[in-house]
């Protein structure tokens, strides 16, 4: 008996107070290697036993950070370096687009790493072997008794000091555990014969899955929709010298119905050159009041007077009514929808080219009310 190697001296306690209270002396002697075992988690062990807290809380900081900035490379060289993929003009680097990816990342990695680190480090794995598993005491205190274990590898540990302590605190079954007597070194999961297993059963299974889905039920002239004679979006193509098959838009040309209205910063011309395409009838004034009712008259009044709604919020329009604004041509009038004027914003995404002019018809239909001719009452 005496030739074994000790591992430890432990005691049964058989209250959660009594246990506490055992863990603070036991700590309070100086002990460092000692462990509590109970069926359940007492509350406050961890201060009974002056724990440090625990340092797994680093492995989980350091690999979520490596996940976020993982992610932010990842997604910076795929879609910025490898593979710029053109999606309405956005910026290639969207990183409001990055983020639930690199949060997601960033809980993934951290949670999955920190559980392998507390396996493989804290617990030592594959090394599921323990002197005080199938003991006496281990079985007592997996049901519904509580346990001190002094661990003989303590520098304070001596076989009788540890007896003494322990038999004043009042410890039941005060009882040495060994090592077991030899220690099986390897590991059940790595034998050859369970590996030859998985391998087989792995070989059949995909080697099964390969042959009826390619060999038994292939039959030309069909073949696999995912495979087409075309070059798709996210393929390379060797038609083109960087080798993407998706292309950015050819340089200057423009989208269907986007024409760029050509008169940006030359009113002058604008006032010249363009011309109403448009005549007065019912419709188009209709048409008209309605565009300058809703996207004008906030700021210019119903009938263009320069009268805002907007209480002083924003500077009062010009009068439409004035010397210059009549005699301006229409041209001019479209241009300042189009491009805007100093203050006034440009209405070119909200209004049409038609609307526009028919806007434009509609503010002379109110300038001539206002300054209506002896000819307009016949
Ligand atoms: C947000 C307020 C606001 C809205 C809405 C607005 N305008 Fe104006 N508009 C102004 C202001 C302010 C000016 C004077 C700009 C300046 O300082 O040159 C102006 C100037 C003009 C002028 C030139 C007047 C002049 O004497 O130089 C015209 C014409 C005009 N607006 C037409 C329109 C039409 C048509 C619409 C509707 C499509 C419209 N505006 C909508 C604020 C507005």
């Amino acid at each position: 008996m005496n030739d074994k190697i000790l591992y430890g001296y432990t005691g049964i306690f058989d209250t959660p107070d009594e246990i506490i209270n055992a863990a603070e002396k036991v700590s309070d002697a100086g002990y460092k290697k000692y462990d509590i075992n109970t069926p359940y988690p007492v509350h406050g062990m961890d201060g009974a036993m002056k724990l440090p807290p625990s340092k797994l809380g680093y492995a989980a900081l350091v690999f979520g950070l490596t996940g976020t900035f993982a992610a932010l490379a990842i997604m910076y060289f795929m879609s910025v370096l490898d593979y710029p993929i053109v999606i309405g003009g956005k910026p290639f680097f969207a990183f409001p687009a990055f983020v639930p990816i690199m949060f997601e990342v960033t809980v993934l990695s951290a949670s999955i790493a920190t559980v392998v680190t507390m396996i493989a480090f804290f617990f030592k794995f594959p090394n599921i072997s323990h002197p005080l598993h199938g003991t006496n005491y281990m079985k007592k205190v997996s049901s519904d008794k509580y346990g001190v274990c002094l661990q003989s590898e303590d520098e304070k540990f001596t076989e009788d000091g540890a007896k003494e302590l322990l038999a004043s605190l009042n410890a039941k079954d005060i009882t040495p555990i060994y090592f077991p007597d030899e220690v099986h070194e390897k590991q059940t999961v790595f034998e050859p014969k369970f590996i030859s297993l998985l391998l087989f059963v792995a070989i059949i299974t995909s080697g099964g899955t390969y042959f009826a889905l390619n060999k038994l039920m292939f039959m030309l002239p069909f073949n696999w929709m995912m495979y087409q004679e075309k070059t798709v979006p996210q393929e390379s193509s060797t038609i083109f010298a960087d080798g993407f098959g998706m292309r950015p838009p050819v340089e200057g040309t423009i989208s269907r119905g986007n024409m760029p209205y050509q008169f940006k910063d030359q009113p002058e011309l604008a006032a010249m050159l363009l011309k109403n395409p448009l005549v007065p009838d019912e419709q188009t004034l209709a048409t008209g009041k309605e565009k300058y009712d809703i996207y004008c008259s906030p700021c210019h009044g119903y009938f263009g007077e320069g009268d805002s709604r907007l209480r002083g919020q924003y500077p009062n329009p010009p009068s439409l009514h004035s010397e210059k604004s009549r005699t301006s041509s229409d041209g001019s009038i479209y241009h300042v929808i189009s491009a805007g004027q100093n203050i006034m914003p440009s209405y070119s995404t909200q209004l049409t080219r038609q609307e526009r002019w028919a806007t434009v018809l509609y503010v002379r239909a109110l300038q001539r009310s206002f300054n209506a001719k002896e000819s307009d009452l016949e």
